[in-house]
């Protein structure tokens, strides 16, 4: 072994390599709005002495990728996204429930709702983020309900995100399978979709587009329509009166994980009230799961949250055929 090999080994024997450097980097599956993913990487070096990687992907891409590594796992941690694919990557065994030293301090209405099957992070609803300005200029009301999405008068005024790559949008269309059983949920979206000017591919883009008045009503978390509107952007968040649906957004330990320690480390500073606290900072409004950390006042707070089903719509079966039934009955549709 030449000196050039010899001299990493002495300067840990003498203990004067840097601590984190004989460490493996955790790698994350990161679902939120970009700038949470990014706040956590310098503050978990600062933390821990660890290098965080990741890679931001939807909630139904981040699930379809690790199906396609399950044979051989590249990421330690899944963290945020919607909780129904975290359900499912439980259940298909592709991720292993991790019990934190905070469970007992999550809420435990969300702690109940899922089971022992992923870690709560945060929670979120559905709303109607409308564009004031973009109605005002048409003479067009603001939608009140479910239904009215379907009226003609917002003819290719709306985005809403695909249910196919997006948590987001899987939310969307559980709730209204939820609130009108599945067949009349169908017969509701194949109205509302003659209305749909864009499915985009992460939950977060139909904002924007109203944002910039591209459209008027976009169907997305509120509390990404919160973070639009303090941006600037002329927004308005409405909740349908029928009810609406949630996301208990998700935290999970990839099974077979190549760094399982550093993704065990990085899942109990995550759920700190000090890190959970860093996403209001960055723009990131939902209610954080941990009851010590503070509520964002920004926080979209519904008044008619539906019962979801988490149990039901985070069951590889029954997103399959709903996924099916709208790839073969919506989408093909003329718009
Ligand atoms: O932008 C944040 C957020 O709305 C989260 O609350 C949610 O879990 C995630 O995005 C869902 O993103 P997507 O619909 O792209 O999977």
């Amino acid at each position: 072994m030449g000196s050039r090999y010899l001299w990493p080994w002495l300067l840990v024997l003498l203990g004067l390599a840097p601590v984190g450097a004989q460490q493996k980097p955790v790698n994350m599956l990161c679902s939120p709005d970009l700038a949470w993913c990014e706040a956590l990487v310098p503050a978990f070096k600062q933390a821990t002495g660890l290098d965080l990687r990741f890679v931001r992907l939807s909630s139904g891409e981040a699930l379809a990728r690790l199906r396609a590594e399950a044979q051989r796992p590249q990421f330690d941690v899944w963290f945020g996204g919607t909780g129904d694919p975290h359900m499912i990557a439980f259940r298909e065994g592709l991720t292993e429930f991790y019990k934190p030293r905070s469970w007992n301090q999550l809420r435990p209405e969300l702690r109940a709702a899922v089971g022992e099957t992923y870690i709560p992070l945060y929670m979120g609803a559905i709303g109607f983020v409308v564009n004031h300005q973009v109605l005002e200029r048409r003479g067009l009301p603001e939608p009140k309900r479910w239904t009215d999405l379907a009226d003609d008068r917002y003819r290719r005024l709306l985005a809403m995100p695909d249910p196919n790559t997006s948590g987001t949008g899987y939310t969307i269309l559980a709730t209204l399978v939820q609130l009108y059983g599945e067949d009349r949920a169908f017969q509701l979206l194949s109205r509302i979709h003659r209305n749909v000017a864009q499915y985009t591919r992460s939950g977060a883009a139909p904002g924007q587009l109203a944002g910039r008045g591209d459209v008027a009503i976009a169907v997305q978390f509120a509390h990404d329509g919160v973070k639009f509107a303090l941006e600037g952007y002329p927004l308005k968040v409405l909740f349908p009166l029928e009810g609406t649906g949630y996301e208990i957004g998700g935290l999970s330990l990839v099974k077979g994980a190549p760094n399982r320690e550093g993704a065990i480390r990085f899942i109990e500073w995550a759920l700190t009230p000090e890190v959970q606290a860093l996403a209001a900072k960055v723009g990131s409004f939902q209610i954080p799961s941990h009851t010590k950390t503070p509520v964002p006042p920004q926080a979209p707070r519904p008044a008619n949250l539906i019962r979801y089903d988490f149990n039901t719509f985070g069951t590889p079966e029954v997103r399959e055929r709903l996924l099916n039934r709208f790839n073969k009955e919506i989408l093909p549709l003329p718009r």
